[in-house]
């Protein structure tokens, strides 16, 4: 605890190196699991409101899972790194991880905008595989976040991979999956352009979906006088929050280096 009795706030890699080696893994899992919980009773809470005051839920299903020893011991190496706690703390992000399927692709940056600026949470880093997909076809959006776990005398913020997409993304990127596992990563060539051209009938298809959602949307909101004046302009929304989310992602990392490097100088000068 701090001198003026509030409890003090601090990253994971921090606390985990002041732990005896026995007890840091113990600790790094509890955190992890504790920061994925609250990331999936925050999803759920956004769910339940919606459903209650919405006309319709954006969120179809929801899957949260911890890395399991293996995956990241292998995710180091491939990395190059070796196989230690801090190292893992470090460089692999998705140790906590949480899979958000949608229905409507504008609901995606909807929910991350609405994740991204609830005040507990820091948006560390943004990766949109849907506005730029991934040599395979890969599409999705990626975001990694940070969570505050309070602990007795110590608040930990903990990383939490987000991953948002549509139902269609989430079936392609189940079946690329099990095709990479069945070759072992080698797949032929005439595979790969087909998931190629799935991936992009995926994007057909959704953008196909929302707008005849919208169609719909209008259609009803013609009818009723209540939403007279509705009449949303999906693509713009889309773009305007992609914008909202990348600036506040790319504000977060100039002031964490700039922090970084003050406390460099603040080093130099004490040393
Ligand atoms: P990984 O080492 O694969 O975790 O990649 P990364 O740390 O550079 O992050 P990235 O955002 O690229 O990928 C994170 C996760 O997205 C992966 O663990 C997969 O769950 C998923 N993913 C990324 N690329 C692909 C892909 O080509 N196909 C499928 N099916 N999933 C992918
Ligand atoms: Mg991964």
């Amino acid at each position: 605890m701090s001198g003026n009795g509030k409890i003090s706030e601090i990253e994971l890699f921090d606390y985990i190196s002041t732990l005896k080696e026995v007890d840091a893994w113990e600790s790094a899992m509890l955190l992890y699991n504790s920061a994925l919980k609250q990331m999936e009773t925050k999803v759920e809470i956004l769910s339940d409101e919606f459903k209650h005051a919405q006309k319709y839920n954006p969120i179809e299903y929801v899957k949260a899972r911890i890395k399991k020893p293996e995956s990241i011991v292998e995710k180091l190496r491939r990395y190059g790194y070796s196989d230690s706690i801090e190292n893992m703390i470090r460089y692999v992000n998705d140790i906590a991880g949480l899979r958000i399927t949608c229905s409507f692709t504008s609901d995606i940056y909807r929910l991350a905008e609405m994740i991204g600026s609830q005040d507990d949470i820091t948006v560390l880093s943004v990766k949109d595989y849907i506005e730029t997909p991934k040599s395979s076809g890969y599409r999705s959006f990626h975001m990694i976040v940070s969570v505050p776990v309070f602990l007795s005398d110590k608040v930990v913020d903990t990383k939490v991979e987000v991953q948002i997409r549509t139902i269609a993304m989430d079936f392609w990127a189940s079946l690329e999956h099990k095709i990479q596992y069945k070759f072992n990563g080698r797949v032929p060539d005439h595979i790969r352009m087909d998931l190629w051209e799935c991936s992009d009938i995926v994007n057909m298809l959704d953008n196909k979906m929302l707008s005849l959602n919208e169609a719909v949307n209008r259609a009803q909101a013609e009818n009723s006088d209540e939403h007279a004046n509705e009449n949303d302009n999906v693509d713009n929304d889309i773009r305007e929050r992609q914008e909202r989310i990348k600036l506040k992602a790319e504000l977060k990392s100039k002031s964490q280096e700039a922090e970084k490097s003050a406390s460099k100088e603040d080093g130099v000068k004490t040393a």
